[in-house]
């Protein structure tokens, strides 16, 4: 089976996974494909040495950034607290013989931002509790040589993301602009 068809089925399992829960923690809540093109187009095109996702999941998205990565001879880090579906993204990266251009980590987000090192990132995708976004902000620009950080769900909640986008653009002096792909992709940069 190609990538592509596994991602197709994948993302077909996760939507029918997702509807037939009501509790969050079992969801995958996937990227769309839209959005999977969209992150192999940067990933392609920006070449960084060092990728972190924070938000794992089943490694649905996961997927398309690791095959952007082995093509570009670069690495990912993807942080999920959830035990059980990191366990998920390990079956399904080895499945696609992704293995060895991901590493994964069972750690609350937060918390592994706090111990990275400063410019350590140079490509970023956030997709995980946008409650904690605030949070985990100064952290998250410390560890990200600039570079790119992309940000899912800009335009399905934008008032979940509010405080954290005013934090980097009126603080951090940070560029953001929001691309209306998938569920609205939040692109942070540092202009010069
Ligand atoms: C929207 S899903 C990620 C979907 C994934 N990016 C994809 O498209 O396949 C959000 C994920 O964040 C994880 N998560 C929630 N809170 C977290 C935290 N504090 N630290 C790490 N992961 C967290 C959840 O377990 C969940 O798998």
């Amino acid at each position: 089976m190609t990538i592509d068809s596994y991602l197709e089925r994948l993302y077909v399992e996760g939507r029918q996974n997702d509807s037939s829960t009501t509790t969050r923690s079992e969801m995958m809540l996937n990227i769309t494909p839209s959005t999977g093109t969209f992150l192999d187009l940067l990933v392609s095109e920006l070449k960084p040495k060092r990728i972190l996702e924070l938000g794992t999941s089943n490694g649905f998205s996961t997927i398309w950034l690791a095959r952007a990565a082995r093509r570009i001879h670069s690495q990912v880090d993807s942080v999920d607290i959830s035990r059980d579906k990191i366990h998920l993204a390990r079956k399904h990266l080895t499945e696609c013989e992704l293995q060895d251009n991901v590493a994964l980590h069972v750690a609350d987000c937060g918390e592994f931002l706090r111990d990275c090192n400063t410019e350590t990132y140079e490509f970023v995708f956030l997709d995980s509790d946008r409650t904690a976004y605030s949070r985990w902000a100064a952290d998250l620009v410390r560890t990200t040589r600039f570079g790119l950080i992309v940000v899912d769900n800009a335009t399905t909640h934008p008032q979940e993301l509010l405080d954290f986008r005013r934090f980097l653009s009126d603080e951090l002096g940070l560029s953001i602009s929001v691309l209306p792909i998938g569920n609205g992709q939040m692109i942070i940069q540092k202009v010069e």
